[in-house]
């Protein structure tokens, strides 16, 4: 049997323009979270913006030096306004102020950051951040509408609470949302355009009584990393979720669910329409009998309950007569290799996605051993949403040879 090591693919590069507003902070935060993920990321700063945050935060976030000075005469980068922007895959800038805008839709260039964003050639990405009337004020717009034309992409701003005090446009996205648009912008392929793919997600929760349940460690983060990446590459997604913290992505449809019976009933409803069903989900396997409408008293005796199995979804759809391509995932505790070849076959599905339960559950990490028909490939230890990119290609792969 052949067993593959899928190595690392190089990494993209954003460079990361931040200019002088309260917002900053949040920037640092955008930062963190886009080299968590296994982004290369560069950081420019004004000199207003050094006023907020230091570049020794961005620096010690991306650990890369941070550029504020076009005159530098000991940056490495010789003519770095070019030089930067030539081997960046984007530019954002986050937060982008009133006067960086304007001087953006004129094409001034009186510092480094305005310098490489006219020098650039690769897509451009602005996050406005300000006071209300600033951002309604017609020179503003008008700013706005010239960089629209221009091809830039305009994100937020929102609505809110802002730092001044005043309620209004004008708050800049919050981080999780700016790297999500980075994300799906930067890594946007076109491998599943029109399919839609169906992914169930998280745990499901089977209640005893009106108070308790029985439930399953999963924190959701690795359905939810393959929902984002599978929208990357232009599916339409549905997320069928069970109960857990995360925000939930930016998908055609999601849908909430509490047990397993639940997931099930979803899970039918919408399979017609799938081409991909991906089955994540850590589904419990057992739910009560009897489950009681009130809260049971305590005693000081043993309690026991009864419980009956629970429907095996993906045995559901896999044995349908005409099943959408199947994955599904096994998180085991010991023995992975063994228990994961025979839940492929028990399951009856062409791609079965292992990973080690102790080391995945609410990490932001995993390593992950693909089982298919030409063997096992092991994907090693990357963040979630790197082990799912490697995994949507895998699954375009095998799909597209099954057509
Ligand atoms: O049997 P086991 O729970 O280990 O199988 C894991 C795989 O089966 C996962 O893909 C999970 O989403 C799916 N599953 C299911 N319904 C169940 C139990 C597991 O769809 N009741």
């Amino acid at each position: 049997m052949m067993i593959s090591r899928v190595s690392a693919e190089s990494k993209k590069r954003l460079l990361l323009g931040v200019t002088g507003g309260v917002a900053a902070y949040k920037a640092a935060e955008l930062a963190r979270l886009l080299a968590q993920d296994g982004m290369d990321v560069h950081t420019m700063m004004t000199q207003a913006a050094c006023r907020f945050v230091g570049p020794v935060t961005f620096q010690s976030l991306t650990g890369h030096t941070v550029y504020t000075d076009l005159w530098d005469a000991n940056t490495t980068q010789n003519m770095a306004h070019i030089n930067l922007s030539r081997s960046a895959d984007m530019i954002l800038v986050a937060p982008a102020s009133a006067d960086f805008i304007a001087k953006l839709a004129h094409g001034s260039a009186d510092d480094l950051l305005t310098t490489v964003c006219l020098a650039r050639d690769c897509p451009l990405m602005i996050a406005p951040a300000m006071n209300r009337q600033m951002w309604e004020n017609p020179a503003t717009q008008r700013n706005i509408s010239l960089l629209r034309q221009d091809g830039i992409k305009i994100i937020g701003p929102a609505s809110g609470e802002q730092a001044c005090g005043e309620i209004g446009m004008g708050r800049m996205l919050e981080a999780a949302e700016l790297a999500q648009a980075v994300q799906a912008a930067i890594y946007a392929t076109a491998l599943l355009q029109d399919k839609n793919v169906l992914i169930t997600a998280g745990p499901t929760f089977e209640a005893i009584d009106a108070v308790r349940g029985i439930t399953n460690r999963s924190s959701g983060k690795m359905g939810y990393a393959i929902a984002r990446t599978a929208a990357e590459a232009g599916a339409a997604v549905t997320l069928i979720s069970g109960p857990v913290c995360l925000v939930p992505p930016d998908v055609d449809k999601f849908i909430p669910v509490v047990s397993a019976e639940d997931m099930l009933r979803a899970v039918q409803t919408e399979i017609a329409q799938t081409d991909i069903f991906i089955s994540v989900a850590a589904v419990a396997d057992y739910r009560v009998a009897h489950v009681n409408q009130q809260k049971i008293k305590k005693s000081a005796g043993n309690l026991a309950l009864e419980l009956i199995p629970n429907p095996d979804i993906l045995t559901f759809v896999s044995g349908l007569p005409k099943p959408p391509f199947c994955v599904g995932f096994a998180a085991e505790t010991e023995n992975l290799e063994k228990n994961a070849a025979i839940k492929r076959r028990k399951k009856n599905v062409p791609l079965l996605v292992a990973n080690l339960a102790q080391h995945a559950i609410g990490s932001d990490e995993s390593e992950l051993i693909l089982f298919d028909d030409t063997g096992q490939h092991i994907l090693p230890k990357a963040s979630k949403m790197q082990q799912a990119r490697h995994l949507i290609k895998h699954i375009h792969r095998l799909y597209s040879q099954q057509q």
